[in-house]
């Protein structure tokens, strides 16, 4: 059978929004060009660390500069993107004035950027909303209002992942074409996991649920849990959640005593809020331990939030030890 291509998806799935499916194919035109940069680091000699940082404090990598870049000029073109909000770019980048209906881009240009150098799996992590009314800068919606969200992963194959709301679909791209092809549709996250994923050298800064949750799992099968788990961590949360989407799991990066702060450590906006959508869709679950994570009501464009998601009856026995906490 031969797989649709992004294009032909698109104009099939969105035959009455082609200003979305424009927007869809910039990006993912972007990604294309990314993971060209991304494979050829070691030649263009972008690898390595600048001596800036972000709005986050975090040192930028070249990639993350240049992955940003890509994405504002290749997208700057789409008919009815009036902002872009960037984890690289503390104010909000507006395009135009904004019109009812015109599209917000909100991305992490290069998620997991520390396996770069190390040449390991990275992403481009995006999430679209609207305008609600024209002239109203309003960029701070909860992810429930997401029309599109999605990412790039940059691994032995870039494929681009993403849900328009209902199913989640994957798009592999052929190496010598170019070509976005349909080759995983309709990914469904496992209801029921034994693997989980977390940072486990923050154990010391952990509060009494995720200390708890993460004891009884490793006690196998003679503690609470009465079975053997898995863990994973690649410190790159496009790879852990691609796992998640292709086998089930859960990935926790919760809000525990030294970054409780700041509110965790993932960005709401360009993280949480679009892989919360995508696992969702795919029929998992998304929590920040008491709210659930497309729910939350954003303050600001960089904010963080503790994040759990995963296989649907996972996140919710997580949700149970929180509630035991209190
Ligand atoms: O973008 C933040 C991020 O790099 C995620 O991709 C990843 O899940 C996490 O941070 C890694 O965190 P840590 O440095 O604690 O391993
Ligand atoms: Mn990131």
């Amino acid at each position: 059978m031969t797989q649709r291509t992004l294009r032909r998806f698109l104009t099939q799935t969105l035959s009455d929004n082609s200003d979305l499916v424009f927007l869809i194919e910039d990006i993912a035109a972007a990604c294309r060009i990314i993971a060209d940069r991304v494979r050829n680091a070691p030649f263009d000699g972008d690898l390595g660390t600048t001596k800036t940082e972000n709005v986050q404090g975090e040192l930028q990598k070249p990639l993350d500069l240049i992955a940003n870049d890509v994405v504002e000029r290749v997208c700057a073109n789409s008919p009815r993107l009036a902002a872009l909000v960037s984890e690289e770019v503390e104010e909000v980048t507006w395009l135009k004035p904004p019109q009812k209906g015109d599209f917000v881009l909100y991305f992490d240009p290069l998620d997991g950027s520390s396996n770069l150098d190390v040449n390991l799996s990275v992403g481009t992590i995006f999430s679209i909303m609207q305008i609600t009314q024209d002239g109203q800068r309003d960029i701070l919606r909860p992810g429930r209002n997401q029309i599109c969200a999605g990412y790039a992963i940059y691994g032995p194959t870039t494929m681009l992942v993403f849900s328009l709301g209902q199913g989640v679909n994957g798009f592999s791209c052929h190496s010598t074409t170019g070509e976005f092809r349909l080759t995983h549709s309709n990914l469904r996250v496992p209801e029921t996991t034994t693997e989980f994923a977390i940072n486990a050298s923050r154990q010391m800064f952990w509060d009494g649920a995720i200390q708890s949750y993460v004891a009884d799992c490793v006690a196998g099968v003679s503690g609470p849990r009465g079975q053997y788990f898995n863990m994973r961590w690649t410190a790159s949360m496009v790879a852990e959640v691609h796992r998640i989407l292709m086998c089930g799991g859960v990935f926790l990066y919760p809000k525990d005593r030294e970054n409780a702060a700041k509110g965790g450590r993932l960005r709401l906006m360009y993280e949480a809020n679009p892989m919360a959508w995508i696992i969702q869709a795919a029929g998992g679950d998304a929590t920040t331990g008491d709210t659930q994570i497309l729910d939350v009501i954003p303050t600001e464009a960089h904010q963080r939030v503790p994040v759990i998601l995963g296989s649907a009856q996972e996140v919710d026995t997580i949700r149970r030890y929180y509630r035991r906490q209190g």
